[in-house]
């Protein structure tokens, strides 16, 4: 049979780590030349096949795909694109069929979270009811840490990584100034509906009293008065307070506290702002000087402090991809097994897409504890090995090496052009 040329593309929220993946599923697959034609990449996730956007990463020396592991973001661009379900756009799937035909495609390997996994799900339903054949492999990714069945995501223990880091440093600051100035510092990070971001923050913390004093989770309701009773506390018992804000907590109505106005294309609220708004609460209520920052794009692209064990993982994860297509399996993602946390190992395993496109793992109610502004020793035992090790980028002139791909077009074969809805 004919050698098949690969797709690869990434989706959804980039992270510091997914390029690793990107890098695994590269170099495993030019190691296999006998068994894969091309390996292209969409430009911009499944948005490049759509409009024909391939991207040939052959036109990309060995090192500069090798420098992928130590690079964050998305090298070939992220999209936050929904295929809709076939009845309702079948013209969408054709279009697929009509590139993937166009460049002989056979593999489909897509990088992403819960909705992208659901993008590879779809395509590999393509070869079943539209009759064209495709191996989809999803590879999986989230800082957000909120995909099933996996132990954990590629992207999260790194930001993981990044928030406890932060915390404990800026702690160091508002400590030192609290006397006279500063007593309060909230500090902003992501996860959207889920608490595990916010629950990292919490590694900081060693013995009583130690930062953060509070997290604020997702999983768990806003309740002013405990809230404000609690930072009071800790402004009266050692002298200030550091809190760690998950942007999706919610209130007692189920609204999110800050929400920006905008959705993306799934649907999701645009979330931000979150630490602001707790800020002045506590100004108002309690009167406490503040600071507060908002973590954003920085916790997700914060390569130079990534974690080792997620480095190793993502690639792993996308060299795993690779060799499950070898081994002849479709319509599954690769992912993590725990084997123990003392000494940590881990090992790879897989799960069919339909087990993981659209579900959203939360924080299990044993990992937060009693009073609801904390982690116990179980969630601490789970998230402890994710940020272990540190695996640097290179530096030069202060600051560190990234590469940029080369990223030459493939040259379009069809003369249509595809309008998205
Ligand atoms: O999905 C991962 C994530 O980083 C979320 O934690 C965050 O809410 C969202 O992406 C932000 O998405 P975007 O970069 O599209 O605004």
């Amino acid at each position: 049979m004919a050698k098949k040329n690969i797709f690869y593309a990434q989706s959804g929220g980039v992270t510091a780590v997914i390029n690793a993946s990107a890098c695994g599923v590269i170099e495993t697959a030019r190691k296999h030349k006998d068994k894969f034609g091309k390996i292209y990449a969409g430009r911009n996730g499944i948005i490049g096949a759509l409009t024909e956007d391939l991207i040939d990463t052959g036109k990309d020396s060995a090192s500069a795909i090798a420098a992928l592991r130590y690079t964050p973001s998305g090298a070939f661009g992220s999209c936050r694109y929904k295929l809709k379900g076939l009845q309702e756009n079948k013209a969408e799937y054709e279009r697929l069929i009509e590139v993937f035909k166009a460049h002989d495609i056979g593999y489909f390997f897509y990088n992403g979270g819960g909705d992208s996994q659901d993008t590879a799900h779809k395509v590999s339903q393509i070869g079943q009811t539209l009759g064209y054949p495709i191996v989809a492999i999803g590879v999986p990714k989230t800082v957000d840490n909120d995909l099933p069945i996996t132990d954990n995501c590629p992207g999260f223990g790194s930001v993981a990584k990044y928030v406890a880091v932060s915390i404990r440093e800026a702690a160091f600051d508002v400590a030192s100034m609290a006397k006279t100035s500063t007593k309060v510092f909230v500090l902003e990070v992501m996860g959207r509906h889920a608490g595990w971001i916010a629950a990292a923050g919490g590694l900081a913390a060693e013995k009583e009293g130690d930062a953060p004093h509070i997290i604020l989770f997702p999983e768990v309701t806003f309740d002013e008065t405990k809230f404000l009773a609690k930072v009071k506390h800790s402004v009266d018992n050692y002298g200030y307070c550091a809190l760690v804000v998950s942007e999706g907590v919610k209130n007692a109505q189920g609204q999110f506290l800050a929400e920006a106005g905008t959705r993306d294309a799934f649907g999701h609220a645009q979330l931000g702002g979150v630490a602001p708004f707790i800020a002045q609460l506590i100004k108002d209520k309690l009167g406490y000087k503040y600071h507060w920052a908002v973590a954003d794009y920085l916790q997700r692209a914060a390569r130079h402090i990534a974690s080792k064990t997620d480095v190793e993982q993502a690639y792993a994860l996308g060299k795993a991809a690779v060799e499950l297509a070898l081994k002849g399996e479709n319509a599954v993602m690769p992912i993590i097994i725990r084997k123990s946390n003392k000494p940590y190992k881990w090992t790879i395993g897989k799960t069919e897409l339909s087990n993981v496109a659209n579900v959203e793992r939360k924080m299990p109610a044993e990992y937060i504890s009693a009073d609801g502004f904390g982690i116990t020793e179980k969630c601490r035992e789970y998230l402890s090995p994710l940020i272990q090790g540190e695996d640097y980028p290179k530096y030069k002139n202060g600051l560190p090496q990234y590469v940029t791909l080369k990223n030459v077009a493939v040259p379009k074969k069809l003369s249509a052009t595809f309008t998205m809805k």
